[in-house]
Order: structure tokens, then sequence, then C-alpha cells
């Protein structure tokens, strides 16, 4: 048998923002206005931070307004809602993210859906996650439409493929399966409570995990020739001291296996930020006719409160 095409996340997400910066200029030349996104993040933890910085670097890159607020991990609700309700008022802002997880005192829920359905870059809100259920046009989730796009470098055609998700987030896993239906695949969702996790696999064209556990898909799990994408980001300790990431999947093994896999790094991450800039062009298009932005790059640093 031979191995699994490597499915070039990095490479397909350049692209992607190639096409989104010509997009952005191309709305400035025209109407004036620069995409702005603003991400909040509380909390000191180092992963986050990671990711915040990311999205900051490539908004950044592809010409977009970038605005992170650092507030302290004790921030009350009431302030971060109060942040939230002048972002989503201010015409320089057309996508807002809070990052994820936040503090227990806080409702996640609450502050998600006082987010304006129009700049919820995530998809989070209920609003765009009815949307998203019923077929009807919204905000989908980063991650989810990044595989998607991934998948569809590999497959024609992926209507009556038997596709396996592993976890049933709401960031990952419910919106996954959704877009996997979406394209008549016959889904199932696989879960900590699940059984015979092997055997669900075994039957999977397309294998989609989310589940944050580092080799949990082994070699012998996987039918040959399936799709295998690879959402999991675990923080691992590498020999040189500095800090890596791993996925779901035992990648030596399963790419004797699989006909297509993503690696991690390198696979669904770069993606993610791609479709979260994507998701900003398009709000930024709903909301035309207002502000152009000021400043490009802004980074507002909140008092301990
Ligand atoms: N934390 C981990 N993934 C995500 C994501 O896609 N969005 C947000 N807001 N937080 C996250």
């Amino acid at each position: 048998m031979t191995a699994a095409k490597i499915i070039d996340g990095q490479a397909i997400a350049a692209r992607n923002r190639e096409d989104i910066a010509r997009e952005v200029a191309e709305m400035f030349n025209r109407d004036g206005v620069v995409p702005g996104l603003a991400v909040i993040l509380l909390g000191d933890d180092p992963a986050s931070h990671v990711y915040v910085r990311s999205k900051r670097k490539f908004a950044k890159d592809v010409g977009m307004k970038s605005v992170v607020h650092l507030l302290p991990a004790e921030t009350s609700e009431a302030e971060l809602l109060r942040l939230i309700d002048q972002l989503n008022n201010d015409p320089e802002i057309h996508g807002i993210l809070v990052q994820l997880p936040l503090p227990g005192h806080i409702d996640k829920n609450a502050v998600i859906n006082a987010i304006d359905p129009e700049k919820d870059v995530d998809g989070f809100h209920v609003e765009n996650v009815g949307r998203l259920a019923t077929g009807q046009d919204g905000m989908t989730p980063c991650t989810p439409l990044g595989c998607m796009i991934l998948l569809r470098t590999c497959l024609d055609d992926l209507a009556g493929r038997k596709a396996l998700v592993i976890g049933h987030s709401n960031i990952v896993g419910k919106p996954m399966a959704r877009l996997l239906l979406g394209a008549f695949c016959t889904v199932t969702i696989a879960h900590v409570k699940t059984k015979n996790l092997d055997d669900e696999c075994r039957a999977a064209d397309i294998l989609i995990t989310a589940a944050g556990q580092p080799n949990l898909v082994k070699g012998d799990w996987v039918k040959p020739g399936a799709v295998v994408i690879d959402v999991g980001i675990t923080r691992i300790n590498l020999p040189d001291g500095k800090i890596g990431i791993t996925g779901d999947v035992d990648f030596d093994a399963v790419k004797q296996v699989a006909g297509h896999i993503t690696p991690v790094p390198g696979g669904v991450g770069p993606m993610t930020i791609a479709c979260l800039l994507a998701n900003t062009l398009k709000a930024a298009k709903g909301l035309i006719g207002h502000a152009a932005a000021s400043t490009l790059d802004v980074e507002v640093d909140h008092p301990t409160v």
C-alpha cells in the first residue's frame, strides 16, 4: 500500500490568505473600508496568547485592522459585556472574537450571545448556530469551515460518504457534523461515551478527530484510503525543551493506511485562521458603507480591575 498524501494546510491557507489580501485591497480602493477584527483575551493562558498573536499577525498581513484587547482574568462579566457593546457599535470593527476558554466566573453563553451576530466571526452566536443547523447563510465556525476546504481539495464529491466526527464540542464537533450533513455525508458523531470507537473509525471514509487526545486513532483503526483530518492540538514538551503540538492521530502508522492525512502542525491550524480572516472579510462586506479604519494595529491593555 502506498503512503497517504499529506494535505498541506499551510500552503492551502497561504493561498487563501493571498486571495483575502487581494479582496481587502480591492475593498479599500473601491469603498475606502478596511475590515477590522477585534480579539478579546482574558487571563494568561499561554496557548490562548499564542493563538491570539497568530490571529493578529495574519490579520495585519492581509491588510486588516487588528485590535487586541488583553484583559486580566479577574475582569467581571459586566465589564466584558460593556466592551462587547462598545465593539458592536464601533464602525471600524467588523469582526469580534472572544478567545475561549473564559475564566469560570464568566457565563460563556451570555458573552457569545452579546456579540452582534453580523460581527460574530467565530459563528458561535446562537443565531449563527441556528442558521448553520437550518442551512441558512450566516457565519460558519472557522475550524470546521477550514476542514471542509481541506476535504474538498482531496475529494470531488462528499455525497454518500460515511463521515465520523470524534468530539461533540460547540466549537468543532457539532458544526463539523452539520457541514458534513450539508454535503450529504452520512454522519456519525463520537464522544466520550461512544462504544467501540475503533469500529466506528474503521467504517469511516472521512475521519475528523477533535478529541485532544494524542495517539487516540491507531493505524489499524483506519479504513484503507480514508481521508483523515486531525483537529487535535495537545501541547507537548519537545526534546529541545521547546513546546510543540501534537494531534489525535498516530500519524506515522495512520499515514501508511489512509488515502489523505493532515499533519499536526501544518494541517488544520493555519486553515482556522484563514477562515477567521475570510469571515471578517464577509462581515465587512455585509457592513459596507460604514467608516474606514484609522489605525491599523492596536493593542489595548486593560488595567487590572
Ligand atoms: N479557543 C479554541 N478554539 C477557538 C476558536 O475557534 N475560537 C475562539 N473564540 N476560541 C477558541
